[in-house]
């Protein structure tokens, strides 16, 4: 680090700009306690950035559930539909099939994209002699979603890359009914809808019973955990319902959004919203999860770039076109040996920048260091705040997404912060959920089916 403020200072100056202290995260933990409090409150729902939504799931699997489920996921950059058998606490078998969306498709008419989710699911419950087996089916659809019910859920916004049209304000499971009957080749029971949070959250209690909150770190981010629902002013009659606790969709990535978090924006921040798909918006998401990293670390370089400070004499279009630096090459190059530069040359000569000056690559990776570890400060800002408001003394955190799963120090960084903030009072353990998506939905349709 010093190496870096020496050599180059200007790079340092910048990257000073993503610290964040200890001081600063308390503050943050603070601001979020407040908006999570407007979301749960129906007073002040209606206003809240984090909109806390109910999730109508208020029981974790037992670890018996067993039987067959189909599950789709959308959400993420591919679309897959599952089949889930539970056959034994310990055996899970989940088959499942991968199907690329196109741009066309995110960005298109609804009704396109539903008959496109209906078709792959046709498809493939061909394969699999399944057509007219009636299965239950989950929907993990992963945005955020008004629910009245655990099989009604209307979209509010689309977040990521989507912004098929015709799709907001309506109820996703009819949309999604509605395609399966068009087609009128297939019989399922579509049987719940949920978040991937949820789903990551289940997925977890499957085998933890003390998990209690379920996280994203991947495209988005966004967690969800575990409330009283005497807590819960959106659910009707939440002083006397039976289940003592609810599921809640925090929807984090919004967190911000009310300007909140300006005093941790920094001008790479700004750009990086300014040309998103949907600027203004989730505006926390923006500065952790993986479809943003990448071109925040883009933006810094480019700086750097056109002040000669970095890569000097070398000229890369590539680079000054947006989207260009993917977050998968961050993982790659902190994946390096300490010392060493190899992954960090290759990413750079794929964007057409051949260098082989370790002191330029070093400054490289310290850029991609700062916004994943800013990253992780924020999310363990997040977790904390839910291990704070649940106040509870030992949990497990179910966690998926493409940066926990791939990053190689992400989930140290994450301990690391937790550690900071907690001080010892906490018992927790982090722990990567298997396929969320999947198996969480199968394991809603599999309590749903119970009840
Ligand atoms: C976005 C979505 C949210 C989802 C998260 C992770 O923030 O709004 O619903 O859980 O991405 O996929």
């Amino acid at each position: 680090m010093d190496e870096i403020q020496t050599l180059y200072p200007e790079a340092y100056r910048i990257c000073q700009q993503f610290a964040i202290d200890q001081n600063r995260m308390e503050e943050i933990i603070h601001r979020m306690t407040r908006e999570m409090t407007m979301g749960l409150a129906k007073d002040t729902h209606p206003r809240a950035t984090m909109k806390c939504f109910v999730t109508y799931v208020q029981d974790l699997p037992t670890g018996r559930e067993r039987g067959n489920y189909l599950a789709l996921d959308l959400g993420g950059t591919n679309f897959r539909v599952l089949l889930v058998n539970l056959e034994s606490e310990s055996t899970v078998h989940i088959d499942g099939q991968t199907y690329g969306i196109s741009k066309s498709v995110m960005e298109g008419p609804g009704i396109k994209l539903f008959d496109f989710i209906a078709q792959c699911l046709s498809d493939f419950c061909k394969d699999h002699k399944l057509e007219s087996a009636n299965l239950p089916l989950g929907f993990t659809f992963s945005f955020p979603c008004k629910q009245v019910g655990i099989d009604n859920g209307t979209l509010v916004a689309w977040t990521k890359g989507f912004k098929s049209e015709g799709v907001v304000n309506k109820n996703v499971v009819e949309l999604l009914r509605d395609a399966i009957a068009r087609r009128g080749d297939l019989k399922v029971k579509v049987v719940a809808i949920l978040n991937d949070t949820t789903g990551t959250l289940m997925s977890c209690a499957f085998h933890k019973p003390n998990c209690k909150i379920g996280m994203i770190v991947g495209t988005g981010s966004n967690a969800c955990y575990v409330e009283k629902t005497s807590n819960v002013e959106m659910l009707p009659g939440y002083q006397t319902s039976q289940k003592p606790y609810m599921i809640i969709n925090c929807e984090w990535g919004a967190f911000g959004d009310n300007g909140v978090l300006d005093f941790i924006r920094t001008r790479y921040d700004i750009e990086v919203d300014n040309f998103s798909i949907n600027p203004k918006k989730q505006v926390y998401e923006k500065c952790i999860s993986g479809m943003y990293m990448g071109e925040l670390v883009r933006n810094i370089i480019v700086e750097l770039m056109d002040k000669d400070v970095l890569f000097k004499g070398v000229k890369s279009k590539g680079l000054h076109e947006r989207g260009k630096f993917e977050t998968r090459f961050i993982t790659e190059i902190e994946s390096d040996e300490p010392g060493r530069f190899r992954n960090a040359a290759m990413v750079m000569d794929s964007l057409g920048i051949r260098t082989s000056n370790e002191k330029d690559l070093m400054c490289l990776r310290y850029i991609c260091e700062t916004v994943s570890t800013r990253s992780a400060k924020l999310a363990a800002c997040g977790l904390v705040c839910l291990i704070r408001k649940m106040n509870v003394k030992d949990l497990s955190v179910g966690i998926d997404g493409s940066v926990y799963r791939f990053h190689p120090h992400y989930h140290r960084l994450l301990m690391e912060n937790m550690n900071l903030l907690l001080n010892g009072t906490v018992r927790y353990e982090l722990v990567l959920s298997e396929d969320g998506s999947g198996r969480g939905a199968a394991l809603i349709a599999a309590v749903c089916a119970r009840d």
